[in-house]
Parts: C-alpha cells; sequence; structure tokens
C-alpha cells in the first residue's frame, strides 16, 4: 500500500515539477532521506538511492516506487559512501540507467550518543569518515553529472531545474551539544563543504544547501538520540513551536529548494527545526531527571536509546 502523500509532502506543489529529474541520495533508505526522496518521486523524479545494507536500500527503493505510477527507482546497495569507487560507480549505474543525475542529497551520517571519555579516536573518526568523507566522496562522484545538467538546465525550462545539492546535517554544533563531540566536529565540516562547493560550482550554475533538521519524531536519528525514557512532552515544550518536526517538514524543504523556487539560493544552511537550536535546552541521550553536567560527572548517560557500537568493540 502506497504511503498517502499527506505524510510526506504538504499538497502546495504543482505536480509535475520534477518531471524527467533524477536524484541521487545516499543514506536513500533512512527515514528522513527516503521521506526527501518519496517526495521528489511524487512530484515527478526518478531516483537512485545508495546505502551499505543491501537488503534494506533494495527494499526501500520498491516501496518508494509506490510514490508514482510509472517511477523508475534503482536500490544500490553495499555501497558505503567511505569508499570514493564505490561512489563512482554507483553513479555511473545512476547515469546509465537513468540517463541523468539532476539533483543530490548527501544524506548518509553515522551517530551514536557518547561522552568523550567514552569515544576513541576510531569511534571520533568512524563518524568523520561516514560524514565528512562521505559527503566529499559524493561531491566529487556526482559532480561531473551536476554539471551537465545544471548546463542543460540554464534558463530553467518550463520551470524545470538541474545541478543542485543538499547536504543533510544537523544544528548541534551551533551551539554546542554534550555526548556528540563527534557528530558536532562532522556536521560543523558538511557545512563548510556545502560552502566551499557554493563557492566553487555555484559558477557553473549548481546550487549547494545545507538542510539542518532538528529533532524529527519517527527516525532512526530519534531512536539514537532520545531516550525511550524520555517524556516526549517535556521533548515537545522545549522546542519554540511546541512539537517535534516531521519528516514532511523537511522534504518540503528539500523540494523548495530543489524547486523553480529555490533559483537564487546557493551556499545557505535552512534550519528546519521548529525554533530548537535557539533555546538550547534540548539534549541527546537523557532519561528524565538527568541533569547536566552530573550525567558526565557520574558517566551515566541513558542507556535507553539505540546504540551504534557492534558487540565486542574496543570500549
Ligand atoms: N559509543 C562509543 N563508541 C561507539 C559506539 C557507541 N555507542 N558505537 C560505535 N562506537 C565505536 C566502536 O566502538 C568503534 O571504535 P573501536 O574500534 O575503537 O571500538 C567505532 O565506533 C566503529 O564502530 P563500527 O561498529 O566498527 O563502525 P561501523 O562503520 O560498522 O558503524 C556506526 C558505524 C558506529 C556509526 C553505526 O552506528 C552505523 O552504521 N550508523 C549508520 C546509521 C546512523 O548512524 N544513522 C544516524 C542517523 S542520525
Amino acid at each position: 500500500m502506497p504511503i498517502p502523500p499527506s505524510e510526506y509532502v504538504s499538497n502546495v506543489w504543482k505536480q509535475g515539477i520534477f518531471d524527467g529529474r533524477v536524484v541521487f541520495v545516499t543514506g536513500g533508505a533512512g527515514t528522513i532521506c527516503s521521506a526527501q526522496t518519496r517526495a521528489l518521486v511524487h512530484l515527478g523524479a526518478n531516483a537512485c538511492i545508495i546505502g551499505r545494507n543491501q537488503e534494506k536500500t533494495e527494499a526501500a527503493a520498491k516501496d518508494i516506487a509506490t510514490a508514482r505510477s510509472g517511477a523508475k527507482i534503482i536500490g544500490i546497495g553495499g555501497c558505503d559512501v567511505r569508499n570514493p569507487d564505490h561512489l563512482v560507480k554507483a553513479a555511473e549505474r545512476c547515469v546509465k540507467e537513468l540517463g541523468a543525475i539532476d539533483f543530490v542529497i548527501a544524506g548518509a551520517a553515522g551517530n551514536f550518543v557518547a561522552p568523550i571519555s567514552g569515544l576513541t579516536s576510531n569511534g571520533f573518526k568512524t563518524v568523520m569518515d561516514i560524514d565528512v568523507l562521505g559527503t566529499y566522496n559524493t561531491v566529487k562522484a556526482t559532480m561531473p553529472y551536476l554539471i551537465e545538467s545544471a548546463a542543460r538546465n540554464k534558463t530553467y525550462p518550463n520551470g524545470l531545474t538541474g545541478g543542485r545539492i543538499i547536504y543533510v546535517s544537523a544544528t548541534f554544533h551551533y551551539s554546542g551539544m554534550p555526548l556528540q563531540a563527534h557528530v558536532m566536529a562532522a556536521k560543523a565540516s558538511v557545512d563548510s563543504i556545502m560552502a566551499s562547493v557554493a563557492l566553487e560550482y555555484s559558477p557553473y550554475g549548481i546550487t549547494s544547501n545545507v538542510i539542518a533538521p532538528g529533532a524529527i519524531g519517527g527516525t532512526e536519528g530519534m531512536e539514537r538520540l532520545s531516550s525511550k525514557q524520555a517524556n516526549p512532552k517535556l521533548l515537545a515544550s522545549a522546542i519554540p513551536i511546541g512539537r517535534l518536526g516531521t519528516i514532511r517538514d523537511i522534504a518540503d524543504a528539500t523540494v523548495y529548494l530543489f524547486s523553480d523556487a529555490g533559483n537564487y539560493v546557493t551556499g545557505e544552511v535552512l534550519v528546519v527545526d521548529g525554533g530548537g537550536w535557539r533555546n538550547n535546552t534540548l539534549s541527546v541521550g537523557l532519561d528524565e531527571g538527568m541533569k547536566y553536567p552530573d550525567f558526565l560527572l557520574t558517566g551515566q548517560f541513558s542507556k535507553h536509546v539505540k546504540s551504534g557500537r557492534k558487540a565486542g568493540s574496543k570500549l
């Protein structure tokens, strides 16, 4: 059964605005990136989604294809963004099978809750590699195709666009967040890659922008960052708009930046967080009652978050 479009995209956008466009998405089977992709597909695009897990990526591709009759979606599993060759091959396959890469979403990311005292150099490096190197590798592998697309769509014929890239970042590094040293460093770097790409490639017609989601309900990110014992009402009350974000909020921002409405926006960070980072009372990995800095001094943060750690790791 296809997911009702109202769950992943608002109804203000015109059908067909992405007709014939192809989007290449790393981490495309994830909750946020699959919603972004689904919205673009619903509005006319075809898609190539990339992930490490073969089964999950192929299943997500099949599911996203239900967003529009006739949609062509490829799921490429076994692709690790840390390996530049994997991405080069995935981009080549996308162009061979779908004809182009018009849009890129660099969404693959790694996250877990850990204090610096519980984070090895390899743990830090793992997240830096997935987020930073992975983003850089994605840019390098897809840029030749994005440049071609931008050249083909220079005057936005019939409102159609091409040559756009969005990076999915975060807001933790704006003011700082305990237990996220690795992610803060990684996402600050992702924002900075976005700016470099904007400066060097906007003259070719490329737009390069970050979307920074806040706390988005029902996502893998929330499972990894928020304790299952956290009080959802308290969580929502820390956000000025008074609720968690939805995947639709992020998908709508994506549609805007890739559409004819986003032609003059490049080098920007679009924060979609209900004002959450400005309040700065949100924290990750804590059960109710755990207070800063006690949880650091006692080494007791929540055990009710999804850990990325494999059994038998060194810590
Ligand atoms: N706390 C502290 N360190 C941790 C950890 C945790 N919860 N989880 C993993 N690590 C460390 C490991 O201990 C290891 O370091 P070590 O070799 O010094 O012990 C290092 O990170 C690499 O772990 P490994 O499991 O080999 O890495 P991986 O490449 O298979 O997995 C992760 C990467 C850890 C980021 C994993 O969580 C992942 O695959 N995430 C992808 C999905 C995701 O995080 N999405 C986020 C959406 S917000």
